[in-house]
Parts: structure tokens; sequence; C-alpha cells
């Protein structure tokens, strides 16, 4: 058990507070935040300190700090932290720029702390179940694929939506760490990657909040198509976008040379997982249901595309493997190699676009370990 302090009292901090229910070693002490009021309220929700953001890194019984802020601010608060001799678990991504994020790296291997990085939804049930498929080679050696994250944008309800839209937001930087991940887990290191974007408008309009009615200027690319190569030969095409009102394509299908697989949604931790193995077979349903972190926990009928309303979400597995990594001193399986890795796919995504040629990608991970029941069990709280 290690104590933890978050900075950033925002949407998700209430899905990592959940986290503590479900494991054994994830326990707050402290929260923080640039908004004092939300601190201070979400410390009195929580039954724990508020602190100011100069005591929470100076707070010696903090031995991890949580940087749930923004984008952004991802940069800033993890190299405080590392400053201040915390290990960091971030949300995604990283950091808004590579440079940025590699002078994390460095800096948390120079200083032997420990920097871990979401998503860690591939460490879910239809993750796992997707890695055993193609390491059993049940699919053959996977050749091509595809993926889609595509819906019309946060602003129908999000009152802060201008920052989706601005530099340091778009699909790449928000959605991109997901699909990314996911791949490489199933699939090794990218290669190169080609892409295009577009901006479709000028403005968009709050459609929710004190804003409401109101229009606010989109500067970048919402839309991205792209193709990326891998190190073991396999080309996947990728649609991300915040320009699509509906679709019905699978969020991520794979084609190997003896068979085909539909991977679950990457954002979030269930199932089932696809298979088809003959020409014109019929799709094979294989539940994640029974798996430890593949049963439905989460009931949310939001009807947008891409989004279950039954979903398994155990966000915060990461950050409790990162604990018991550094407690049994191994090298955890959200790290900052592999973290970094996918941010420079998703800046390669737009430096592609804007330039019209293919990028290479230049760092190199390892594909994760698998993540076995018996790790997790021991994880769990009954
Ligand atoms: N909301 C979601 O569903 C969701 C899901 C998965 C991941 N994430 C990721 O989680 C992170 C936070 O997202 P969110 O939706 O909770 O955002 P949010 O805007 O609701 O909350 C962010 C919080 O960080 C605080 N903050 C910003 N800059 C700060 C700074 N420099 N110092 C201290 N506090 C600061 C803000 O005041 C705010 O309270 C993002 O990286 C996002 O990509 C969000």
């Amino acid at each position: 058990m290690k104590n933890i302090g978050l900075i950033g009292c925002g949407h998700i901090a209430e899905t990592y507070f959940r986290s503590q229910k479900y494991f054994n070693n994830i326990n707050f002490i402290a929260c923080s935040d640039i908004n004092e009021e939300i601190a201070k309220k979400t410390a009195k929700q929580y039954k724990i300190k508020y602190l100011s953001e100069d005591q929470i890194f100076n707070e010696d019984s903090i031995d991890v700090i949580l940087n749930l802020t923004t984008p952004k601010a991802h940069f800033e608060i993890s190299k405080k932290a590392l400053e201040a001799n915390k290990h960091v678990y971030c949300e995604k991504p990283m950091s808004i720029k590579f440079n940025e994020a590699n002078e994390l790296l460095n800096l948390a291997n120079h200083k032997n702390l420990y920097i871990g990085n979401a998503p860690d939804t591939f460490l879910g049930g239809g993750g796992q179940l997707s890695r055993e498929i193609i390491d059993d080679k049940i699919i053959g050696e996977v050749l091509t694929g595809s993926f889609i994250f595509a819906f019309p944008g946060v602003q129908d309800f999000h009152p802060n939506a201008e920052s989706w839209f601005q530099e340091g937001g778009g699909p790449a930087i928000d959605m991109g760490p997901y699909f990314f991940t996911t791949l490489v887990n199933l699939l090794g290191p990218a290669k190169n990657v080609r892409a295009r974007g577009k901006k479709f408008s000028h403005q968009r309009t709050y459609k929710a909040g004190p804003k409401k009615d109101n229009k606010f200027d989109v500067t970048i690319p919402t839309t991205y198509m792209l193709d990326l190569e891998f190190q073991n030969g396999a080309i996947i095409q990728g649609f991300i976008s915040f320009d699509v009102l509906n679709h019905q394509h699978n969020h991520i299908e794979l084609y190997g040379t003896k068979g085909s697989m539909v991977v679950p949604d990457p954002n979030m931790f269930g199932g089932p997982v696809l298979i088809s193995r003959e020409l014109g077979s019929e799709w094979e349903e294989i539940s994640v249901d029974k798996k430890p972190l593949g049963k439905i926990n989460i009931v949310n009928p939001s009807g947008r595309s891409n989004e279950a309303p039954k979903q398994a979400n155990y966000r915060g597995i990461g950050l409790a493997e990162m604990i018991d990594s550094i407690e049994n001193n191994r090298l955890h399986i959200c790290n900052g190699q592999l973290a970094l890795h996918v941010l420079e796919i998703i800046e390669s995504t737009m430096i592609s676009s804007s330039l019209k040629k293919e990028v290479k990608i230049t760092t190199k991970c390892e594909k994760p370990p698998t993540f076995k029941d018996d790790r997790i069990k021991i994880l769990l709280k009954n």
C-alpha cells in the first residue's frame, strides 16, 4: 500500500476514488486543485486532507502523485512531482508534447522514480483476451485491420468544450491513447504513420452550460484518417473524428492469415471479443464476463455511438499495478516508455497530416507483458 496525493479534482477523479473499492493497495490521503474550492469539497467528500499545491509536493507521507489535471497541465504537474521525489501516475496523454514527455521519462529514470500513465484499459478482460487470441495465433499473423473513434464532439454536453478544438486538444490527443496503446499491446511497437487531417469549420457552438448558444473558435483538425505500419509488418487504417453524428463500425477489427477478430472498445475494460475462423463463417462471440476485469460494473445509458450502455470500467488498475511493481521492484506495465511511444504515434499523426508525408516513429518500446488473472487477483479486494 502506498499513500497517494491526487491533483486535479475534476470529472475523472470520482472514477479513481471508486478504484479504492476494487483494489487493495490504493490509498488516497490528500488532494489538491488549482481550483481551491473544488479541492476542499473533494477532500470533505472523500474524508481526506486538502493540501495546496506546494504542500502536496512537500508532504513526506505521500509516495505517489496521481495527476488528473487537464492534458495541458500534465507536464508541469508530473515534473514538479518527480522533482519532489514522488512517483507519478498520470491520466492520458503523458503530455501534449513529445519532447516534454521525453524529459519526464528521463527525469524519472535519473531519479529512480516510477512514472506511469493511463490508459490502463488494455489490462481489462477484453484487451487481455484479444491479446491471448493474437499470441495463440488463433487468427494467424495479423496483416491488416482498422479502427474508428467517431462522434460529434463534446460541445453538446461539456460547458468548456473549446479545449477539445484548440492547441493541445483534437481527436488524436484525446482518443488516440486508447486505440494506439491497445494496438501496441496487440501488435507491438509502431514503425511509421501517414495521415490526413481536416478542420471542417472555423467555429462551433456551445450547446450546454453557461456559454450555451455562444460560439468558440476551432483552430485544429477535428478529423484524422491515417495508416499506421507496425514493426511486425502489419498495416492498420485509422479514423478518429469529432465530425460524425453516428456510425455502425466496430471499434477495432484485425485481419490475420487464419481469421479475423473484432476487438472490444479500447476505452473500456469489457468484451465480448468476436472471431471468425473461415471465409463466410459465423462470428464466434467470446464473453469476458467471468474475467476479473471484464465483469460489467457500470450502467450508463448515454446513447452515444461507440459507447455501450453497460460497461466494465476498472480504471485505476494501472495505478494499482504500478504500486505493486514499486513494492516488488519490477517494471510496471503502464510505464513511461509505452506512454512515450504512444505519444510519438499521436504527434507523428498530426505532423504527417500537416507535412502531407510519412513520418517515422523513432522510439522503441517493448510489447507490454500479459496481465495474468493470478496477478490481478492479488490486487483485487475480495
Ligand atoms: N472525463 C473523462 O471521462 C476522462 C476519461 C478518461 C480520462 N480522462 C483524462 O483525465 C484528465 C482529467 O480529465 P477531467 O475530465 O477530469 O477534466 P476536468 O477538466 O473535469 O478536471 C481537471 C481538473 O484539473 C484541475 N487543474 C487544471 N490545471 C491544474 C493545475 N495546473 N494544477 C492543479 N489542478 C489543475 C482543474 O481545475 C480541474 O478541476 C485528462 O487528462 C483527461 O484526458 C478523462
